[in-house]
């Protein structure tokens, strides 16, 4: 069996209209969510993505039945689910395995789940997930690479995160949801798909308010029910669609999206002086000048997304001027700057912080993905240089944008997948 491999030809400006696909951060957490249900729920809008495969597998391994029709809807019955571990080779796949220790607490008050894997961007530890699960009533320990948690009855408490984190705000979430009480999580995360989750559980029945603020009130519920709902749009392939056609000089309208979730990108590509109009369910961005260089700082939501930090350094290598970008949430997610050098970037990294010297042009170079993010920086890198641009190691860009290269291919880039030995 060869391995994939993308091919661009650079220099094609992207026109003409896309749909974003749903959210692949707020799929990854309503999945597992499902199992909190006495019954059968149908989720829509959820994106072919290989993360969202290896859930629904997880899922099967744990009795659940599940029957997902990609681009229509995935119907989980939860009602046979009798196990409670996810094992390594499942877990490792992706982050979000972790989310299976909430919803199996909530759903049975025990899990054993192996430590999960997703991108290397940082040491990403899961001690505030751990600290909640605890203020909870649940014993919560994590040995030789697996998490194990344990608890005879639920009872809802006060958390206070030492810092925001959206993993362990969700996984509070799960776990409270049908806790004895009211919990309140204090230095809440506040990003999309935390609400979308918080409307999910409403819809089946659970008792979350706040959600979208730092505060949010949870009143456990003893039974939940099932229900239809539909995940929202993808924030992050909105903002890295709309920094794509930013870097090709182009012009798209991008439909099916929530303009109020791109605020923070949208005003830096204002800045920059590119040309961004919204519309209630589309955003347009079009070329008009040549780019000023700005400044990033990543920040929790609303503030600009460290998901888009990666493919907008790759928009900024050929602005006027010099870049600074703060990575403030991960330790390490700058590996995509030395691809992105191999293409002609000049940039230096100082600790969390990336300086960027606008150059005149980027050139195609055979890159290596490192991780899921900055695979979309080389997506952007590649449709903006001169020449040919191979993308290796693309598993990272499966697991996270659905259809990447057939949304491109119709708005104008010169892009396809080969298979090499
Ligand atoms: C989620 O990761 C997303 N992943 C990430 O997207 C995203 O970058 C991140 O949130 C921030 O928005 C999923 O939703 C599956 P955190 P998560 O807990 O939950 C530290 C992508 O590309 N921390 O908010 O792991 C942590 O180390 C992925 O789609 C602790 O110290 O992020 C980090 O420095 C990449 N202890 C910071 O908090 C904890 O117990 C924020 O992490 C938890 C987190």
């Amino acid at each position: 069996m060869g391995k994939e491999r993308l091919l661009i030809t650079g220099g094609n400006p992207l026109e003409g209209e896309v749909r974003v696909s749903g959210g692949k951060n707020t799929s990854v957490a309503v999945i597992p969510a499902v199992l909190l249900s006495d019954e059968v729920c149908t989720i829509e809008n959820i994106p072919d993505i290989e993360d969202v495969h290896v859930l629904a597998d997880i899922l099967r391994s744990l009795g659940a039945k599940v029957d997902y029709v990609p681009g229509v809807h995935m119907v989980i019955d939860p009602r046979k689910a009798d196990g409670y571990q996810v094992d390594y080779r499942r877990a490792r796949q992706l982050r979000a395995s972790y989310y299976f220790l909430g919803a199996l607490l909530g759903r049975c008050g025990k899990a054993e789940v192996a430590y999960p894997g997703g991108c290397k961007i940082g040491s990403r530890p899961i001690d505030q997930h751990l600290k909640g699960f605890a203020a909870l009533g649940a014993e919560a320990e994590e040995r030789g690479g697996l998490i194990t948690a344990n608890a005879k009855q639920l009872t809802g408490n006060d958390i206070f995160f030492d810092m925001v984190t959206v993993g362990g705000t969700i996984n509070v979430m799960l776990a409270a949801a049908k806790a004895n009480g009211t919990t309140i999580i204090y230095n809440a995360a506040k990003e999309p798909h935390i609400v979308d989750l918080a409307n999910f559980l409403n819809s089946m029945g659970a008792r979350i308010k706040g959600a979208g603020t730092d505060i949010i009130r949870i009143r456990g519920q003893q039974h939940l029910h099932g229900t239809t709902y539909a995940v929202i749009p993808d924030q992050i392939e909105t903002g890295t669609l709309m920094i794509a056609t930013a870097a090709t000089r182009g012009d798209v309208t991008i439909h099916g999206c929530i303009p109020t979730h791109m605020e923070a990108l949208t005003a830096k590509l204002l800045e920059m002086g590119v040309r961004v109009t919204d519309s209630d369910d589309s955003i347009r961005v079009r070329f008009q000048s040549a780019y000023r260089a700005v400044n990033v700082k990543t920040q929790v939501y609303p503030g600009f997304p460290t998901d888009l930090q990666q493919p907008m350094c790759a928009l900024l290598t050929t602005a006027h001027g010099t870049s600074i970008v703060q990575e403030t949430i991960f330790e390490q997610r700058f590996r995509h700057l030395d691809e992105l050098a191999r293409m002609g970037a000049q940039v230096r990294v100082m600790d969390r912080t990336a300086i960027i010297e606008g150059v005149g042009q980027l050139y195609g170079a055979p890159v290596t993905t490192t991780d899921l993010r900055a695979g979309a920086a080389l997506l952007v890198a590649g449709l903006m240089a001169q020449g040919i641009t191979e993308i290796y190691e693309l598993e990272y860009i499966d697991r996270g944008y659905e259809h990447i290269e057939d949304k491109l291919r119709s708005l104008g880039a010169d892009i396809r997948r080969e298979t090499f030995f």
